[in-house]
């Protein structure tokens, strides 16, 4: 199983790590906020003196082969060698594309993801997917290759403000809804926003909620199966997404996935007879925290293209991971367009 630390004092467990990978060169990864925001917390370790991190711009527009260029430029100029190492620190954009930095440079040096947002700490930086957009397509080009410590502490998340958190808490949901009705009651009993006060209980629930990734993870790294569960939500989620980016009106990451985790309840209801009631539960919640999204029946051709497009699906249809329960899953489903339109109908209209 992937080597994630779960730390209380990320100086002594970043010191700890360093010095388990051998390594003749250093490199850090920063964009221009988490330059600002993180890197101070760390860059006084005597293990990090005289390391310039190399800053890229921050965001999704900038998680491209111009930036991946830039960082493949600066780790020639400093002399990277196979044996060198960086440390991604930053959010999912920064651990996905840093991850393919290091996996492609001189075919590969060794690489350490210390993830700063939520959603980053919980998905994007554990379990090997690095990549990069192109073509206009998200994530479109990348390699599976795991990092060789991911570095998860809390205290990152101070700084995020509640849009950020709430993100990577639908991907939480997600975890408890493929996992158990013990854990997804835990997440449900717990309003997201008061974890940040209360640390100690967003750590335990994050060890958990990783955990959950991990072990599908280590039974199935490239996607052959069972990882297809960590799809649940993404099928519609993904296409809710680029809608919004093509209105103009861009939503986060976790937003999508939340209201995709609607829609595909309604369908795993519909489809694999899982319970209403707790359907019922996870709506109102993410109802609660996340609201709504604004589209109209006009607008499901265009969903339902995006659909077509994502790139999980085998050859003309699309492919969902559905459930029968909490933590039955029942993947590589298909829908009618019928069934797609009653949930997207059952998003917009409520319970
Ligand atoms: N984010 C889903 C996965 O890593 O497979």
């Amino acid at each position: 199983m992937q080597n994630v630390i779960f730390s209380e004092d990320i100086q002594t467990k970043l010191s700890e790590a360093l010095a388990s990978v051998k390594h003749d060169r250093l490199f850090v990864l920063c964009d221009d906020v988490t330059v600002r925001l993180c890197w101070p917390l760390l860059r006084d370790l005597p293990c990090l003196q005289g390391t310039e991190p190399i800053v890229i711009r921050h965001g999704d527009t900038a998680k491209t082969l111009q930036t991946l260029a830039d960082v493949w430029t600066a780790l020639q100029a400093g002399k990277a060698t196979r044996h060198s190492l960086m440390v991604n620190l930053g959010g999912g954009m920064v651990t996905d594309l840093g991850g393919f930095a290091a996996s492609t440079f001189k075919r590969g040096l060794h690489y350490i993801n210390i993830p700063t947002t939520l959603l980053a700490q919980v998905d994007a930086s554990v379990g090997g997917k690095t990549g990069i957009n192109f073509g206009g397509l998200k994530n479109e080009i990348g390699v599976f290759n795991e990092a060789d410590a991911v570095l998860i502490d809390t205290l990152f998340l101070r700084t995020l403000d509640r849009e950020n958190l709430l993100s990577g808490y639908a991907e939480m949901l997600k975890h408890g809804l493929i996992s158990s009705r013990e854990h997804l009651g835990e997440l449900l009993a717990t309003d997201c926003l008061d974890t940040v006060a209360a640390e100690g209980t967003l750590a335990a629930l994050l060890a958990t909620s990783v955990g959950v990734k991990q072990r599908i993870v280590e039974q199935d790294p490239h996607e052959q199966g069972l990882r297809k569960a960590l799809n649940l939500g993404h099928t519609v989620g993904h296409a809710f997404e680029s809608f919004a980016m093509e209105q103009g009106r861009p939503i986060l990451h976790g937003y999508a996935v939340a209201f995709g985790l609607v829609c595909e309840l309604y369908l795993s209801c519909v489809k694999c007879g899982f319970p209403t009631d707790v359907m019922r539960q996870i709506v109102s919640y993410i109802r609660e925290h996340y609201g709504t999204l604004d589209y109209s029946c006009d607008d499901y051709p265009t969903l339902f293209r995006l659909m077509q497009h994502d790139k999980k699906n085998e050859g003309d249809t699309i492919n969902f991971t559905l459930l029968a329960d909490v933590g039955q899953l029942r993947l590589n489903q298909t829908a009618s367009r019928q069934e797609i339109d009653e949930a997207l109908d059952f998003l917009r209209d409520g319970l």
